[in-house]
């Protein structure tokens, strides 16, 4: 049985319906790597086969399970949405596949299959250093406002207890619901609790839409200050949020701003490619590609266990800053930054003021 001088990746991601930036952004990042590397890994030609769940848990199981029966990939790769990397979970399980989380962020994601590893982050790695900087910085009062699903959930109770233990008063808890939601009602609430605050998690994609009814509810206008994960004001959209961005405070694990070289070079780069610009999901991408590729280099092009021991403890400087797999948890140790939106040179950036350094997922510290 000759053995073959290609290997296959499948990167599975929304492609279409709600949360389809993520998958353009992640689809962009793996061509940047792609044409960057060459496309080549442990001594073998890599192949992509890029598929799109729709946002649909049912339609992630089915094409995992496709790509490793029928196309006996190396590695499963993507995953845009809590639910989506939870369904395909027990199949990277069954099948011994690596698979690498790039995007899904709930804390437990990585306790769903000792074949996960994740190069995007956790909300509650990304929301406690909000929870330490409000209170220090005039913001007594909040009302939280999450989407209501996982990632939402872990943003929440993180925040909330931080914010608490620094001597914060929370008015109230808000959920909207993950598909098509409708932030009006809840905008009223928040009005009507006049905190000094409002505390926001809102996945990718649904940043520009929350920042345009903060806006047209006046909320800014009626003193309430915004704070957040850096999710609400994503880079793929921040640019043309307009003046209602401007001085929003968020933390988050990457902001295009991010002034090393490397990032310099990688929003360069990426811009010049594809034409907008790289968010955290894109840079979870090419972080996520890379490290298979490192892990496929280690094995020679092997994949199952070998590959999954080799992407275990890695340590690489990504655009956003210096990255951890840790080998224990195998998820992600990253620097957690507080950044505020300012204009420069006529776009809206996330602007990096405060670090916190080599942050590992809180949820896991128990
Ligand atoms: C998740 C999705 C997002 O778009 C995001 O910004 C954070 C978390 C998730 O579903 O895990």
């Amino acid at each position: 049985h000759a053995q073959s001088d290609t290997v296959k990746i499948g990167v599975v991601v929304p492609m279409t319906g709600q949360s389809a930036s993520t998958g353009r952004q992640i689809d962009a990042a793996v061509k940047l790597w792609m044409a960057q590397s060459g496309g080549k890994a442990g001594g073998k030609k890599v192949e992509i086969l890029l598929r799109d769940d729709t946002g649909v848990a049912d339609v992630t199981r089915r094409l995992v399970q496709e790509l490793i029966v029928n196309d006996k990939v190396v590695a499963v790769a993507g995953f845009g949405l809590t639910p989506l990397a939870l369904a395909a979970a027990p199949l990277a399980t069954q099948s011994k596949t690596p698979m690498v989380v790039m995007a899904a962020a709930t804390s437990s994601i990585t306790e769903a299959s000792p074949y996960i590893v994740r190069t995007s982050f956790t909300l509650p790695q990304a929301a406690v250093g909000m929870g330490e900087w409000a209170p220090k910085n005039g913001i007594k009062k909040v009302v939280s406002l999450v989407t209501d699903y996982g990632p939402g959930n872990d943003a929440e109770k993180y925040f909330v207890n931080q914010f608490l233990l620094n001597g914060g008063q929370v008015l109230e808890k808000l959920r909207t619901p993950l598909r098509s939601p409708d932030f009006a009602p809840v905008l009223q609430k928040v009005r009507d609790a006049k905190p000094d605050a409002l505390f926001v998690f809102l996945p990718s994609g649904q940043g520009a839409q929350f920042m345009k009814q903060f806006g047209e509810r006046g909320l800014d206008k009626a003193g309430i200050r915004l704070i957040a994960t850096g999710d609400v004001t994503d880079d793929d959209q921040l640019n043309d949020m307009g003046d209602v961005a401007l001085g929003v405070v968020t933390t988050h694990h990457y902001s295009a701003a991010h002034p090393s070289a490397m990032n310099k070079k990688f929003v360069a780069d990426f811009q010049a490619m594809h034409k907008f610009r790289p968010n955290f999901m894109g840079v979870g991408g090419y972080d996520g590609l890379r490290l298979i590729f490192k892990g496929l280099d280690a094995t020679k092009g092997q994949g199952g266990e070998a590959l999954l021991n080799a992407m275990k403890g890695q340590l690489f400087e990504s655009p956003r800053g210096q990255i951890l797999i840790d080998a224990q948890t195998r998820d992600i140790v990253q620097d957690v930054h507080t950044r505020k939106v300012e204009r420069k040179d006529g776009q809206l950036w996330n602007v990096e003021f405060d670090v916190q350094k080599a942050v590992k997922d809180p949820g896991k510290l128990k």
